[in-house]
């Protein structure tokens, strides 16, 4: 049974102290315990919100992280730099694909990065608007799985056995505008696919996949409905306690039916 995940995206807002107030206020009204909830404050305040999230259940993520783990790179924020800070990461986010050039072997390099620290990754795909419009969307979110997997598996090491992906239509992001819950369920089947015949195999199936782009507490219905869709990666609304509360609310009906459904298989 995969788990249902609601993950905040908090992008370049908030200062450490707002984020631990947020934080904190948000784990307060989101109690749901059979929810795995991660909240992805900027780096600067990774440690103000893990001291704010302390004993509540919900875990602390990184939205980004360098390819390398150490050396000449200024400004820069590695995996192994995370320890006792984030549990989790985002990454290949579209914001950074678009402004940083992160390419899908970047992309690659960075789930290296996590396997070998320990860290949950994110892995964001998805589409922009000409390709979904030209039909290519499909063909061009499987491409960004195959090529990050191609990286992944060029090292002998098991494979990441915790992935989570996020299925993020780039014209969805931030402007209001939502997938159908339908066609991100097909695209989940998709990103199944590819991880099965990426070398997932059978586990694959057990791969929770996200849907973010313009999630709101109004909205989340429409993709939690779908089987194949296992959360959502929030962005704007998830600094408002008020949307992440009943968005939280609503992922718990899904994790408490899906409880039901296979006890009693
Ligand atoms: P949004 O962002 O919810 O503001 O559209 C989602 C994301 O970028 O992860």
């Amino acid at each position: 049974m995969r788990p249902v995940v609601i993950a905040a995206n908090w992008k370049m807002n908030t200062t450490p102290n707002e984020a631990a107030a947020l934080a904190a206020a948000i784990a307060a009204a989101t109690e749901e315990t059979e929810v795995t909830r991660v909240i992805c404050p900027p780096s600067v305040a990774l440690a103000a919100v893990r001291d704010a999230l302390e004993g509540t259940g919900v875990a602390v993520g990184a939205q980004n992280i360098h390819a390398e783990s150490f050396g000449a790179f200024t400004g820069e924020v590695s995996a192994p730099m995370l320890r006792g800070l984030a549990s989790w990461c985002i990454v290949g986010h579209s914001e950074r694909r678009r402004d940083q050039c992160e390419t899908d072997e970047l992309v690659g390099r960075k789930l290296l990065r996590c396997r070998e620290a320990g860290i949950r990754p994110i892995l964001c795909v998805g589409e922009n608007l000409p390709e979904r419009e030209m039909g290519m969307a499909e063909a061009v979110v499987a491409g960004q799985l195959r090529s990050a997997l191609v990286v992944l598996s060029a090292e002998p090491a098991p494979p990441i056995t915790d992935l989570v992906v996020a299925y993020e239509p780039v014209w969805a992001i931030g402007t209001g505008r939502t997938a159908r819950g339908a066609d991100a369920a097909q695209m989940a089947q998709i990103i199944r696919d590819g991880l099965a015949e990426g070398g997932w195999g059978d586990a694959a199936k057990d791969v929770p996949v996200l849907y973010g782009g313009s999630v709101t507490s109004v909205s989340v219905a429409e993709f939690l409905a779908e089987p194949a869709l296992d959360g959502a990666l929030v962005g704007g609304a998830s600094l408002r306690v008020e949307e992440m509360a009943g968005i939280v609310t609503r992922a718990a009906l899904t994790a408490r039916g899906r409880v039901w459904a296979a006890d009693r298989s």
